[in-house]
């Protein structure tokens, strides 16, 4: 059975907290109500919601808003040394993580404390802490939006790259992510410890051979002395992407820069954290109305209470400016901006 509600309210279903509505919104719990809700023809526009947690929205929905709320996490496969997992696109990230501990399955703690929803995770390829949600993924499912059919996108379809996949590119908007699957350890577990935040965290307990649980509570901990809680404080995580610059560019700007923390990528160009460049460019704890540049971390922006989506959106373009001005460098959301 499905329900079509209007003009209902998004500012609880959106990690921002911005307060637009949908002009008609449904629950998608089940595969079935999926594809009815898709194939309605009365309503031409649909609008796909997961766990709202990366995009800003501008303006109220005028559309179908289907949230896709599957749930069940089951698992595929198994042999001595590995686990396959699927799990259904409403499953929450962080629930996801701790379900994986709990098991003692290695794979996804580095990505502890992500908000969202599992079926938006691939979209973004979510990464945090040396690690990507590529490294553990399988497959996953996803329906076509035209035909109504599943298709299975393995892992070299779906193009992953640094926060992106074919999911915003060719295939965007053309299909919906219903269930992911992992591919987990259950012993000798492959950590990831090097990011020098993690080892300084451990080191602080005096950790010296973690286990998995100790590294997604040492990325918990760290996560949370850095980036707002959304229950808190309304934000959706790193809102610009890190850019990268070529290795003349890189030349340059270090000439000038050359206290600038960087990584060196495979390929021979250089990532720089673009929350070093908004802090020098005196940024950081900027507030104009309730949008803010967050205190401890300038990459991210935040509600402070009843800031509309323009009024962030505003703030994000003043930053940009602000780092094109000062460094010649372009930076560019990482969020998702609904018009
Ligand atoms: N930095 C500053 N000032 C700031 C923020 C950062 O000087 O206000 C400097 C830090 O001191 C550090 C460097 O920039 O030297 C990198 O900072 P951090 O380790 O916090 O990582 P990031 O590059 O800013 C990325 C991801 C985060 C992820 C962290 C940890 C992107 C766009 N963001 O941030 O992802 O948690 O690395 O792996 O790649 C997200 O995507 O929503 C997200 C939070």
């Amino acid at each position: 059975m499905i329900t079509i509600s209007q003009d209902h309210p998004l500012k609880e279903l959106n990690t921002f907290g911005i307060a637009a509505k949908a002009y008609y919104f449904a629950e998608a719990q089940s595969l079935g109500a999926l594809k009815e809700l898709l194939a309605l023809k009365n309503h031409p526009h649909k609008f796909i919601l997961g766990g709202g947690s990366n995009m800003l929205l501008t303006a109220d929905i005028d559309a179908l808003v289907i949230h896709v709320n599957l749930k069940g996490i089951r698992i595929v496969k198994e042999d001595d040394r590995y686990v396959q997992v699927k799990v259904m696109a409403g499953e929450n990230w962080h629930n996801l993580v701790l379900w994986t501990l709990d098991q003692n399955f290695g794979g996804l703690e580095n990505l502890s404390l992500i908000p969202g929803n599992t079926g938006t995770a691939p979209i973004q390829n979510i990464g945090a802490y040396g690690v990507e949600l590529k490294d553990s993924f399988v497959s996953c499912e996803a329906l076509n939006r035209t035909t109504l059919e599943l298709e299975e996108f393995t892992h070299a379809e779906c193009q992953f790259g640094y926060r992106d996949s074919i999911f915003k590119n060719t295939a965007k908007d053309r299909y919906v992510i219903t269930s992911v699957t992992f591919q987990l350890t259950k012993k000798d577990h492959v950590k990831h410890t090097t990011y020098g935040a993690i080892e300084g965290e451990l080191q602080k307990k005096g950790i010296k051979t973690p286990t998995i649980r100790d590294i997604s509570n040492a990325v918990i901990a760290i996560r949370s002395a850095k980036l707002p809680d959304p229950k808190d404080l309304g934000n959706s995580g790193s809102f610009f992407k890190n850019p990268v610059l070529s290795k003349e560019a890189f030349a340059r700007f270090s000439d000038h820069y050359p206290q600038a923390p960087h990584y060196a990528l495979p390929d021979g160009t250089f990532k720089v954290p673009a929350g070093w460049l908004i802090e020098q460019c005196g940024l950081k704890g900027k507030r104009k109305g309730d949008a803010g540049v967050h205190e401890r971390q300038a990459l991210v922006l935040v509600n402070h209470g009843n800031a509309t989506g323009q009024e962030i959106l505003g703030l994000a373009y003043e930053v940009m400016a602000a780092v094109q001005e000062k460094f010649n460098i372009t930076i560019s959301p990482e969020v998702n901006i609904i018009k």
